[in-house]
């Protein structure tokens, strides 16, 4: 018997960056059209759901994550009639949408800041975080921007000080104020209503601080965790993010969400917690689940990729999710340095095998399927804020954000503009990762990852079955095992530099396609084989 599961649980995501995915009007950036016309490429390769970065109308000082209008399109990407063609599109093929939310922060531009910040008895001065500053002209607190600087800009016109966690062209809304809990709600059922499936949920953690604004205190051991520690690891965030009134907003985007209508949604919180694992699983909402459908799982990016490092996290994961609560895992996205540079070739390999068996939904990063690398923009067209501003280069995103790349022509099919035209350069090796290449070429890692994906789509056991973790294996080997009714298959990973004895006549699929010589496992190597019946 297998178990009846949401689509959300059994199917897997891929997230399109929209300026990078196909430009249909030749201005060097990607929009909805193009997006539009890639769909049949997801069908093919085999995912369920696409989660569009935002598209809305942005001054783009964060390339759209400063919000203008939540109810609009962006010229660049094209207009609400193109939004509702993609929609019917992607449901034609029975793929669901799933759109970025940015609820923590609009941009400077959005008319609510506008008026806002017009006077201090504007009817939406409570919409944002004002404060006087002290008598010494000191700001409120010590927060600091996650993009570098304090998280305070003064408005000369008002005399006040308003709050910014990103940049100052994002000003963080007040999510205690119902009138603006009350827009943001609507802007949901907007999306709602022309037919999305569900949401991600920008630095979800985020929305609600300490009312008190308490300072944050030191942060004893800074890290930046995988990335370059910045000044901001050099506090602890307890007042700033992660506050407990946050759980009651999404107690109330939930109702909202599933009670809009019959269609199954589901939202996807950001919600970066890495050394506090029972605080992000919180976002579920405890034994209710009545919280955030999946907070989502960053640990693989942080993990050390040894069979231990590996163990240990997916059973910290197991046993924080809350019973009848559903994991998921990420290996890349848009703020991240590209998989195949992170691991290397062979290693990519693996983390796919790994990724698109373990018990938990999915999320691929468009690109990582072909092995794209990360790019070393040279400095004159450097475009991401957090490289410009941070003042530590090296945060830049702009390197993992390139255009697709769709076949070998100058512009990779990504654009008819000259490729010294496109918002971003294309990777260096477009001529050969790219779809048109590695479609045809069954060693290809867009191949593995297309037989990944037919894979889990046949079996229960790898689409909704239990996880269970092999002992007894040598140290370089993690094993487990998914099974779902009579539905039982073992993934066998060699960690290791060394090859690796195993035997089995029943081998489902390797990253690996052709057997080595002995029949044992490769350095690297992981394999799919059927469990005991
Ligand atoms: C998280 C997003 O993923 C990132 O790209 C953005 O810069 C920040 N939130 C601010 O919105």
């Amino acid at each position: 018997m297998t178990e009846a599961r949401p689509w959300w649980q059994t199917g897997v995501i891929y997230q399109v960056y929209p300026r990078s995915f196909q430009d249909s009007d030749g201005d060097g950036v990607g929009d909805l059209e193009g997006v539009r016309q890639r769909l049949d490429y997801l069908v093919w390769l085999g995912v369920d759901a696409l989660w569009l970065s935002p598209f809305y109308p942005s001054p783009m000082a964060d390339f759209g994550y400063d919000v203008a209008d939540y109810c609009g399109v962006d010229p660049l990407f094209g207009d609400l009639d193109a939004f509702d063609r993609l929609v019917a599109d992607a449901h034609a093929r029975g793929l669901r949408l799933i759109l970025d939310w940015v609820p923590n922060h609009s941009s400077d531009r959005h008319p609510w800041f506008e008026e806002s910040r017009r006077s201090r008895d504007s009817p939406k001065r409570d919409w944002y975080v004002w404060r006087d500053l002290g008598p010494d002209g000191a700001l409120p607190n010590n927060w600091l921007s996650a993009f570098g600087g304090p998280a305070w800009t003064l408005d000369e016109a008002t005399g006040q000080v308003y709050l910014h966690s990103f940049l100052k062209e994002q000003p963080d809304l007040n999510w205690r104020s119902p009138a603006l809990r009350e827009a943001m709600l609507d802007t949901l059922r907007f999306w709602m209503a022309r037919g999305v499936d569900g949401f991600r949920i920008d630095v979800a953690h985020h929305v609600l601080k300490d009312p008190a604004l308490r300072d944050n205190p030191p942060n004893p051991a800074p890290s930046g965790g995988h990335k370059p520690a910045s000044l901001y690891d050099a506090q602890l965030h307890v007042h700033d993010k992660d506050h407990p009134d946050a759980h009651a907003l999404y107690r109330e985007v939930r109702t909202v969400v599933d009670g809009f209508d019959d269609r199954e949604r589901v939202t996807l919180g950001e919600i970066h917690l890495p050394n506090a694992l029972d605080r992000w699983a919180a976002y579920y909402g405890g034994p209710d689940l009545d919280e955030i459908h999946m907070p989502l799982n960053f640990g693989l990016l942080d993990v050390e990729w040894s069979a231990d490092g590996l163990r240990r996290h997916v059973e910290a994961v197991e046993a924080a999710v809350p019973e009848g609560a559903w994991p998921n895992y990420v290996l890349g996205n848009h703020d991240e340095r590209r998989l195949a540079t992170r691991l290397g070739p062979e290693r990519a390999r693996l983390a796919a095998l790994l990724l698109l068996t373990l018990r938990g939904t999915p999320t691929l990063y468009y690109g990582d399927e072909l092995g794209v690398p990360d790019v070393a923009v040279p400095a004159d067209r450097i475009r991401d804020p957090m490289g410009l501003r941070s003042g530590i280069p090296a945060l830049g995103r702009d390197s993992g954000r390139t255009p697709m790349a769709w076949d070998a022509s100058p512009s990779a099919g990504f654009s008819t503009a000259p490729p010294d035209t496109l918002w971003l350069p294309l990777h260096a090796e477009a001529e050969r990762l790219n779809v048109s290449v590695q479609r045809d070429d069954p060693e290809s890692l867009l191949s593995l990852y297309r037989s990944l994906l037919a894979l889990r789509r046949r079996r229960p056991a790898l689409y909704a079955g239990r996880y269970t973790a092999l002992g007894e294996t040598p140290a370089s080997v993690f094993a487990f095992e998914r099974q779902s009714g009579t539905d039982r298959v073992v993934v066998v990973l060699n960690l290791g530099d060394a090859p690796m004895p195993f035997t089995s006549d029943r081998r489902i699929l390797s990253t690996h396609p052709v057997p080595s010589r002995n029949g044992g496992l490769r350095p690297w190597e992981g394999l799919v084989v059927e469990g005991a019946p």
